[in-house]
């Protein structure tokens, strides 16, 4: 039977996921928001593609949330992006009660999909969205080391002026300027950066990489950034759905983990059908480690922020 993809927020980020799914013939979506009439028109917009991108996935726009009854997986897309000047941890309070709603519709209509979050601030509505839906940890996955690495590449590749498919990369750590890019892990055909650029040139590289999402804003003055985000998200589809058991950079709950717990945090993961089958814990450096405590100081706080949301 084909799989169901629901995917909530009809704006920048869940239209591209829409449209990706269906270009890779993935399985029928569903593309849910609260505007009437916008993800009903973009649906069939995206369906009338079918017979010239090929592909037979069935698309439905809708804003009843019956139609998305037993979904597989579910992209939560929905809540307001960045606004030039605002930083994610900005959004928390807006997108806090967005991601709660959304997650009680969800349940009451799947017993048990896999959620993949991608709502800013990301590590905090990850988390809302596993207290809300009381899902296992497995099932419970946010969309951020995909992209910030997917940046982190990008900008190595240009640096070098080599191909971007040659450049891997590995960035950890919470969905924001704290995030911890890990040069010992980012390589062009497994040749180590450390082996190719300066000191200075990496770090400069780092530094964009951090900033990666606010230079877009930035420059977008209007919103953030869909395409790499929206590409992030389905490759992450991808992998769960035909069980590729990836090794992602994902974020996911830490129950001890590189020495934290209780939070959602971006690791190394390996994807496949049950969601994230394994979490996998990497030899740190003494620096690395200290990156990696500060990251997560700053997404416990978030954390906290959440837990008081939820409180009230
Ligand atoms: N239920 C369903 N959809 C909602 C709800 C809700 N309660 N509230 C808002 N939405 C919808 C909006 O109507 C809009 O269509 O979410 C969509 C968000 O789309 P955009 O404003 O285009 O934002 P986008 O760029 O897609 O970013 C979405 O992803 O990257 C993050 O920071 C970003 O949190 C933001 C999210």
């Amino acid at each position: 039977m084909r799989k169901k993809i629901t995917v909530v927020g009809a704006g920048q980020v869940g239209t591209t996921v829409a449209q990706l799914v269906a270009y890779k013939n993935l399985g029928n979506v569903v593309l849910i928001d609260i505007i009437e009439g916008v993800p009903q028109g973009k649906a069939l917009d995206l369906q009338q593609s079918g017979c010239l991108q090929v592909f037979d996935s069935i698309v439905v726009g809708t804003n009843d949330y019956k139609d998305t009854a037993d979904s597989d997986i579910v992209v939560i897309t929905a809540g307001v992006p960045r606004k030039p000047g605002q930083d994610r941890a900005d959004l928390l309070n807006i997108n806090a009660k967005i991601v709660k709603d959304v997650t009680e519709k969800i349940m009451a209509h799947s017993k048990d999909p896999i959620i993949i979050v991608v709502s800013n601030p990301l590590d905090a509505m990850v988390y809302l969205a596993k207290e809300v839906s009381g899902l296992s940890r497995n099932h419970v996955i946010g969309m951020a080391g995909v992209l910030d690495s997917a940046r982190f590449r990008t900008f190595v590749a240009l640096e070098l002026n080599c191909s971007l498919v040659d450049v891997d990369a590995m960035v950890l750590g919470g969905h924001g300027d704290s995030m911890v890019p890990m040069p010992r892990y980012t390589t062009v055909s497994g040749i180590s950066i450390t082996d190719l650029m300066s000191v200075e040139q990496i770090e400069r590289l780092v530094e964009r990489t951090r900033k990666g999402g606010a230079e877009i804003v930035g420059l977008l003055k209007n919103g953030s950034a869909f395409l790499a985000p929206g590409a992030s998200v389905v490759k992450m589809v991808e992998a769960i759905l035909r069980d590729k058991r990836r090794i992602l950079p994902c974020t996911a709950h830490l129950d001890g983990e590189y020495g934290w717990k209780d939070i959602f945090f971006g690791v190394p993961v390996e994807l496949g059908a049950h969601g994230i089958d394994k979490i996998i814990e990497l030899k740190l450096t003494p620096d690395e480690q200290k990156a990696i405590d500060k990251s997560a100081a700053d997404v416990k706080k978030t954390i906290e922020e959440v837990n008081a949301f939820l409180k009230n």
